[in-house]
């Protein structure tokens, strides 16, 4: 099974991939979360994505691009993959598409997780990130058990840097130019499924799973 996620950045996109990996046992792929594993580690592409990401812009489709194929390429994504922040831009997706078709692949579901842009300022400022592992977590709607601490893997969480609202504010109008165009191209190739992103989270991978399928 293959599977997009499509949505504004916080609409809720990383947490619910993690749950659909978790439940249908394909491989979570963010390129958000290879380019922070990258920053962390210093590597030469995280110190050239870094200069992007902190002010809220995208990552050049060039270097973004041959990450996420050599990515896909890995054994464990035979059987599918669910990726979370990629595609991002009617080239990005051209490629994967070009890709595919040499497999005899296609995608099976673009989903959409629907979000205003009004929610999405206050979960930014909420959300606390773990660069070690990738999970996620929200002051107020997810909080870890301890405060400041991953329950999944015990190292330290922070506030991303890119989470500031003056970058959020720039991440969102990126979104709309360059990422909304997308749910046009996912729906004229007939796999394009919205999901309300404004319940909570359960409900929403419910949402999902009755697209899915159990
Ligand atoms: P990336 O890491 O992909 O960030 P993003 O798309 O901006 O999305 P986020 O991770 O911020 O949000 P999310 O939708 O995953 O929400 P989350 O589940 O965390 O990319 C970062 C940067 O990397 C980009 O800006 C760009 O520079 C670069 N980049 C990455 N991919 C690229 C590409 N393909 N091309 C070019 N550049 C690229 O949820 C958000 C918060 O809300 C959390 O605190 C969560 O706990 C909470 N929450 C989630 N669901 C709910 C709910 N239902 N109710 C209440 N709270 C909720
Ligand atoms: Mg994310």
């Amino acid at each position: 099974m293959k599977i997009i996620m499509l949505g504004a950045p916080g609409a809720g996109k990383g947490t619910q991939a993690k749950m659909i990996a978790d439940k249908y046992n394909v491989p979570h792929v963010s390129t958000g979360d290879i380019f922070r594993a990258n920053i962390k580690n210093g590597t030469e592409l995280g110190m050239e994505a870094k200069k992007y990401m902190d002010q809220g812009l995208l990552v050049p489709d060039e270097l973004t691009v041959k990450i996420l194929l050599d990515r896909v390429a890995q054994d464990d994504c035979r059987n599918g993959y669910v990726l979370d922040g990629f595609p991002r831009t009617i080239p990005q997706a051209e490629v994967l598409d070009n890709e595919l078709t040499k497999l005899g692949e296609t995608i099976d579901f673009a989903i959409d997780v629907n979000v205003p842009d009004e929610n999405i300022i206050n979960r930014m400022s909420g959300r606390r990130a773990c660069l070690a592992c990738g999970a996620t977590y929200h002051i107020a709607h997810v909080p870890p058990k301890q405060e400041g601490i991953c329950d999944r893997c015990g190292k330290e969480l922070v506030l991303r840097d890119d989470d500031k609202p003056e970058t959020v504010k720039n991440r969102l109008e990126i979104y709309h130019e360059q990422t909304q165009p997308l749910i046009d191209f996912y729906t004229k190739k007939g796999v394009l499924k919205t999901v309300d992103g404004t319940v909570p989270m359960n409900e929403v991978f419910e949402a999902i799973v009755a697209i899915l399928g159990e």
